[in-house]
Order: structure tokens, then sequence, then C-alpha cells
């Protein structure tokens, strides 16, 4: 009987931290200049006065106090707003694969494994930068990987149906050990101009080593996954190949991230609720078994609520739900895995559930038990 486990993870995140206060102050330097250059128009009536962002709000509403960015200087340049990156190119390492194999080389040495025991690479993320080839194969091909890779897309789900494919590839027998990574190069997607989206995303990658009965003093057992999907529009980029070709002549800020907050919230939250209690009930696991909920980081607010629907009451212990969001903003994919790894040092024996959820939507939850 062979089991498949989390056998190691590693992180990557930029250097450069921006602090609520910093993104507010950069934000409304630009809606005071848009409003005095627009003085006219907005007396008149026929264009709308931008509203001031504020970071008590930012930290009320979601939780979220820093975050950390590619290039802080573009994003909170206000003739700029968004980062400055390079298109890319044939004869550079893609921006995902540099950040792919940092946090790819971290899991592999906490899972105790080398590039030759790889069979396969998976890359899971919300915003691919090109059509292909595969940033799965890029990657192989920097490490030295035989065997194959590919690339899936599932917003903020990414990372977790990674780590579930990973163990339907090992469960088939087609691999015994599988390389995840996960690149989320979030901001130049964000529009720094908005005032309910330009706090909310950090930069970010994790990477997660998934092998059959893995010998590493850090593996988890997976014991169980649940994946789910509904169609919404309430969380939307239309940012694609086909823009060049539009007729209709959109503009960036119309296919951009979009999201209905508060849609998203009042959807999402019971449907992982309910999903996470099943989960646990039909493999005859109690709440107050999960030592740790690794959940998706988009809201404070949404982690509290999922947990207190799950565990029955809203008096609980924090420490049970580490909550990166604080530090790193919200990290679409990766954020529970930031979750997983920076809050794991658990007894054998002890369980989590590690656990995704956001556009589509998609939701996948995975049961763990420390070895
Ligand atoms: N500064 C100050 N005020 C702001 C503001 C800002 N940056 N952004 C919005 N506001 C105002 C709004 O205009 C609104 O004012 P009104 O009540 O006069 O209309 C008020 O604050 C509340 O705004 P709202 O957008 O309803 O806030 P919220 O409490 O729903 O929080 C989110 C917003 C985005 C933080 C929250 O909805 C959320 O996190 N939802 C889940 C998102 C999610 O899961 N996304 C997944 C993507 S991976």
């Amino acid at each position: 009987m062979h089991n498949i486990h989390i056998a190691g993870t590693g992180i990557w995140f930029p250097e450069q931290k921006v602090t609520n206060e910093e993104i507010v102050n950069s934000y409304n330097a630009y809606v005071e200049n848009f409003n005095k250059i627009n003085k006219e128009s907005i007396d008149k009536g026929s264009v709308l006065a931008m509203e001031y962002s504020s970071a008590e709000f930012i930290e009320k509403a979601s939780g979220i106090k820093s975050r950390y960015m590619i290039d802080k200087e573009g994003s909170l340049d206000i003739n700029r707003m968004m980062p400055r990156v390079e298109n890319e190119h044939p004869d550079r390492l893609s921006i995902h694969a540099k950040v792919g194999i940092e946090a790819a080389k971290k899991a592999m040495e906490q899972a105790e494994v080398s590039s030759d025991q790889i069979d396969a690479v998976i890359v899971g993320t919300s915003h691919a930068p090109r059509n292909y080839p595969a940033i799965g194969i890029e990657i192989q091909n920097e490490l030295g990987i035989n065997g194959y890779a590919y690339d899936i897309l599932v917003g903020c789900s990414s990372t977790t149906f990674a780590i579930n494919n990973a163990f339907s590839d090992i469960a088939s027998g087609l691999a015994d050990t599988i390389l995840v990574i996960n690149p989320e190069i979030n901001t130049p997607h964000v529009n720094f101009t908005h005032r309910d989206k330009h706090f909310i995303f950090g930069d970010a990658c994790a990477a997660t080593v998934v092998q059959r009965d893995s010998t590493s003093k850090k593996a988890f057992k997976i014991l169980d996954r649940k994946l789910h999907t509904q169609f919404s529009n309430n969380i939307r980029s239309n940012y694609g190949y086909l823009n060049r070709a539009a007729m209709d002549n959109k503009i960036d800020e119309e296919l951009l991230f979009h999201q209905n907050g508060k849609g998203v919230f009042k959807d999402v939250c019971p449907l992982v609720a309910s999903l996470i209690s099943n989960q646990l009930k039909s493999n005859n696991i109690e709440p107050s078994d999960i030592s740790k909920f690794w959940l998706h980081q988009a809201n404070g607010k949404m982690i509290r609520l999922i947990t207190s629907k799950i565990i029955g009451t809203d008096d609980f212990d924090p420490s049970i739900t580490p909550m990166p969001i604080s530090e790193f903003g919200n990290l679409a994919s990766v954020g529970s895995l930031f979750a997983f790894n920076l809050n794991n040092d658990l007894s054998s024996g002890d369980k989590g559930v590690l656990c995704s959820f956001g556009a589509g939507y998609s939701i996948c939850s995975i049961i763990l038990e420390k070895t």
C-alpha cells in the first residue's frame, strides 16, 4: 500500500514591500491630480470626481497591511500606476520561470529530492504570461528534469488543482515525484487607479514536491481531495490574445482584473464551508481534529467566517487559521500554500486542511496528515 505525500514546499516573494500607507499615498496623489486636471468637467458634472482611498478602510475590509511587489517604483508612480516589466523574449528566462525556479529549489531541498528524481513539472497560475511554450516545460528544461511538463489555469485554485493533478498522475502510475510550481505575478494585471482594487494583490510564487512514499522530515500524507467548480463572472479577466483583433476596441481598464467583492463573499463562503464540512464528515474526521486550516488568502473576514461555520463557533484560537494575507496581501492561488509553508510545524498524526477558492468559481480542499 503506497501513500502520496506533500514532501516539501518552498516560497518566493519580491524584496520590495509596500505598506497600506504607501499605496494609499500614491493612489490619493493620483486622485488629487486627476481631480485637478478635470476640475472644469467635474464642476460641470460631465466627469465624476475620484474618491480618496484610506489605509484604515483597507485593513478593516480585507485584513491586509502590506504586500510585496516586483516593481514598487513603477506601481506607485502616479504617471505610470503599473509595474515596469518586459515582453516575453526567446533569449531570456521568463519571469514566471525565474521565480518558479527560486521557489522550486527550496521545495526540492525541503523534500530532499534532486532534479533527476523528478518525473514531471506542473505549473498552475492565475495569469499566464504567454500562450506557449508552457512555462512548465521552460522550467523543466532549466532544471534538467526528464519526463513531461504542462501548465494549468484555474484562477485562485490553480495551486491546489495542480497538486491534485500531481496526486492523480502519481496514483495512476504515470510518475513517482512531481514538482508543482505556482508563480503568481499579479500586479501587472491590477488597476492601481481603482479605489476598490488597488490594495488587493501582491506578487509571489510557491512550489510543492508531491511524491509517492516520501521519507522527508517535512512530509504530509494526502488523505483526501475534493474539487468543485461553478461558473461565475464575479471575478473575471478579459485579457487575452483576442484583444488585438477585437472589433469592440475596449481599453485596458475594461479588460483587467475585475471583481464584485461583495458577491464573491456572499457566494463563496457558504460553498467552501459546506464543501470542507462534508469532506471532513465523509472522512470521519471531526472539525476539532483539524490543527490548521490553511485557507485561500483573499480576505481575513472570509477566512474567519468559513472557519467558524466549519467548527460551529466564532470563538476559536486564531492560530488555527494562519493569515499571511496581513503581510503579503492576496497572492491569488499561492495564498493557501503560503499559509501552509509558514505554519506547518505540526506533530506526527496532526491533521490540517489546505483549501483554495476563487475565480471560476473554483474550490479545491485537500486534507493532510503530518507523517
Ligand atoms: N478606501 C476607502 N473606501 C473604500 C475603498 C478604499 N480603498 N474601497 C471601497 N471603499 C468604500 C466603497 O465605496 C463603499 O462605500 P459605500 O458604502 O459608500 O458605497 C464602502 O467602502 C464599502 O465598499 P465595499 O467594496 O462594499 O467593501 P467590502 O467590505 O465588500 O470590502 C473587499 C471590499 C474587496 C475587500 C471585499 O469585498 C472582499 O475581499 N471580497 C472578497 C474578494 C475575493 O474573494 N476575491 C477573490 C479574488 S482572488
